[in-house]
């Protein structure tokens, strides 16, 4: 399937759940934003969370949406709905959040832009649902409990979807993905500081290849 032509046509969701892993990606310079952006859709893996965590993330995000405004290209860890308003612009698919801020997501919701909010509790879950939202970030993912949390939170939530992120990688991908109610993990391993600031770009592919062939095989269960 072409990611491309799909992101036309279908939601972020199940662009989601089609690519199965999204890259986490951390970007200290803004030169390394296009060669980051083209490793990834070189393996497959045409989509990047780019968090807000450094001074270079936001004018890293325009490049990207600018260059390959085909890519799923969202902003991740936003805390403020300036963040939300200048990400948007910037050409953001979707926002993701650490935690559940009802600003945040009052706001996106307002302006149809799709929101993750950050979740791990029964009490931020049903602050979710009671907002209509269908899928929410399980942050931190592993060290809240990993699979066995997402299986005792989604049981009174049978509708709900989860994109667990923190603490995931090519070993426990899997067990992950293979639960109904997951949609989708977020992960930092193949995009790594450490791979970007030495430009290891290739190696970025290649883990990045991997990760969503485990994502695909995962997924086909
Ligand atoms: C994060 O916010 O850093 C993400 O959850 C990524 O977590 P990870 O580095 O453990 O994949």
């Amino acid at each position: 399937m072409n990611i491309e032509r799909k992101s036309c046509m279908k939601s972020i969701e199940e662009q989601f759940s089609y690519l199965g892993i999204i890259p986490v990606v951390v970007l200290e310079d803004v030169k390394d934003a296009l060669p980051l952006a083209k490793a990834l859709k070189d393996a497959g893996l045409p989509c990047a969370e780019i968090t807000l965590r450094t001074p270079a993330a936001e004018a890293s995000l325009q490049e990207i949406c600018r260059e390959y405004p085909d890519m799923l290209i969202g902003a991740g860890t936003v805390l403020t709905v300036e963040q939300v308003k200048r990400t948007a612009d910037a050409g953001a698919k979707f926002i993701v959040s650490p935690g559940f801020d009802p600003e945040i997501v009052d706001y996106c919701q307002g302006k149809n832009i799709p929101v993750f909010p950050g979740c791990m509790t029964p009490t931020e879950v049903a602050q979710a649902v009671k907002r209509g939202l269908k899928t929410i970030k399980f942050f931190p993912a592993q060290q809240a409990g990993g699979p066995a949390m997402i299986k005792a939170l989604s049981a009174p939530y049978p509708e709900l979807k989860f994109m667990p992120t923190g603490g995931i990688n090519a070993l426990n991908l899997r067990e992950y993905l293979t639960l109904p109610s997951v949609l989708c993990c977020g992960g930092s391993w193949m995009v790594s500081q450490s791979l970007i600031r030495t430009g290891a770009f290739p190696k970025i592919s290649s883990l990045a290849e991997e990760a969503r062939k485990i994502a695909a095989a995962s997924k086909a269960v």
